[in-house]
């Protein structure tokens, strides 16, 4: 039988809102707690500052059912709960070192009200063996409990993905391993009452913070081997796209697909949390990955600019500024590298994204588009193909020469009927 807890969940982001949301529809009582004012105002209010289908509903319902309020106490928040969750995101700095400030700002505020029998969850991705090592020390120093014997404290990460996270929560095994087993046993239960999903207890917060590490390095890998296959097999006249789709037929295969960068704060972020305590020669594999998969915005670009004869002064409209399809979500964006590098090559940049303003577009240094009339370009790079391109009036484009299409999902053959070049990931001209 399934018990209804108090609940606080620091970080009301991406995914601690729908966390917060999700946990509330289940019936515990739940307080959100973030250092961002206008996100607790949003939520207070009873509405979602995040764009997640079926969040702005759940919201409005949790609020309404006094099952979710929003503070930015911290503090408070913790000392009123049986249960902490922690989802504020660290990051990696210019040298790619875990930046742990705002996950410490958080913990510092969780220690000074955590109190005794409390059980602590971390959800956001973390290096192996930081929440034993780097959490726990920081809320026995600002609580002065001790952990495993006055709290428990256990780690989980969040697999979601943005755009169906009420779908992946209820479908996705929750992993969870806590610093003894008491701390297992108590967030698998815990989790058990929150979540519609398998609950899968690990042998220790170490092996479920792998999990998350291995999970996302995978797929960065299996990225980068998509991008080199490609570069092999675009050479040798074979269609890639058709190679791999035939490919995964067997079902041990699962190649990924070819493209212009890996961005997110996810997949090119966390193999770093691997390769920075990993010793020499461990790794390696991982460490080329994320250098081939860096380098491929240099080497589309280098296409482009032998297409064109040179982007010197060239007008370049890069599309979709988002480092995937259908969201709005700039952090590590392969459209940053991309815009940075078209710069540098003296090319007019423009850009279109309908998931920016024209302002916060414009803030990037690039011209600001609207694709509703004419627009004279040279050039367009594909960088994130949301689902508003699918209809996109490609005639407007007036003097459009060539068309790269970082993300292999073009259907050429009209742009070419029209005497454009078009160049894609899924068939590059070779290495
Ligand atoms: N976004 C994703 O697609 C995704 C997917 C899987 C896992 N994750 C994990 O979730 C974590 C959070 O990601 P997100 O997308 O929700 O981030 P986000 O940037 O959308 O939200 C983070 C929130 O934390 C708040 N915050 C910052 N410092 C704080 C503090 N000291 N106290 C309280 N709140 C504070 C921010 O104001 C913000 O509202 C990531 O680091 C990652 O580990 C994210």
């Amino acid at each position: 039988m399934s018990r209804a807890y108090r609940v606080a969940v620091v970080g009301l982001g991406k995914i601690g809102l729908p966390v917060a949301a999700q946990l509330a529809g289940k019936g515990h009582v739940v307080i959100g707690a973030d250092v961002d004012a206008a996100a607790v105002a949003s939520v207070t209010a009873g509405t979602s500052h995040v764009d997640e289908p079926g969040l702005a509903e759940a919201v409005a319902a949790a609020v309404r059912n006094r099952r979710l309020t929003a503070t930015t106490d911290t503090a408070q928040a913790t000392r009123s709960s049986e249960v902490v969750i922690v989802i504020v995101p660290v990051v990696v700095d210019r040298e790619k070192k875990p930046d742990y400030k705002m996950l410490d700002a958080a913990l510092r505020a969780v220690g000074k009200g955590l109190e005794k029998d409390a059980l602590v969850l971390i959800e956001t991705t973390l290096p192996v063996g930081a929440t034993r090592n780097h959490v726990a020390p920081i809320l026995e120093r600002e609580s002065g409990l001790i952990c495993g014997k006055d709290f428990y404290l256990a780690f989980s990460p969040e697999r979601l993905y943005s755009g169906r996270i009420f779908q992946d929560l209820a479908r996705y095994p929750k992993i969870v391993g806590g610093v003894d087993e008491e701390s297992t046993r108590r967030a698998v239960a815990f989790y058990q009452a929150s979540l519609d999903a398998e609950v899968r207890g690990v042998s220790n917060a170490e092996t479920a913070e792998f999990a998350k590490l291995a999970e996302t390095t995978y797929r960065d890998v299996n990225i980068a081997l998509a991008n080199q296959l490609a570069l092999y097999g675009g050479a040798r006249g074979a269609d890639t796209k058709e190679a791999f789709v035939a490919a995964n037929t067997q079902p041990f295969s699962h190649l990924h697909r070819p493209g212009i960068g890996v961005g997110g704060h996810c997949i090119p972020v966390y193999p770093h949390f691997l390769l920075n305590d990993s010793r020499t020669g461990e790794l390696e594999l991982v460490r080329v990955a994320r250098e081939v998969n860096d380098g491929m915005a240099a080497r589309c670009l280098g296409w482009l600019d032998d297409a064109m004869g040179g982007l010197g002064g060239a007008r370049v409209l890069v599309l979709g500024l988002s480092y995937r399809e259908d969201v709005k979500e700039l952090s590590f964006s392969t459209a940053l590298a991309v815009i940075e590098l078209l710069h540098r090559a003296g090319a007019v940049v423009l850009a279109h994204d309908p998931h920016f303003t024209a302002e916060e577009i414009a803030g990037l240094g690039v011209e600001v588009v609207v694709l509703d009339k004419p627009v004279a370009v040279d050039a367009v790079i594909v960088q994130a193909f949301h689902r508003e391109y699918r209809e996109l009036d490609w005639a407007r484009l007036t003097g459009l020469r060539a068309v790269l299409d970082g993300r292999g999902t073009l259907d050429a053959t009209t742009l070419r009927a029209r005497g454009v070049t078009v160049i894609s990931v899924a068939q590059p001209p070779g290495p």
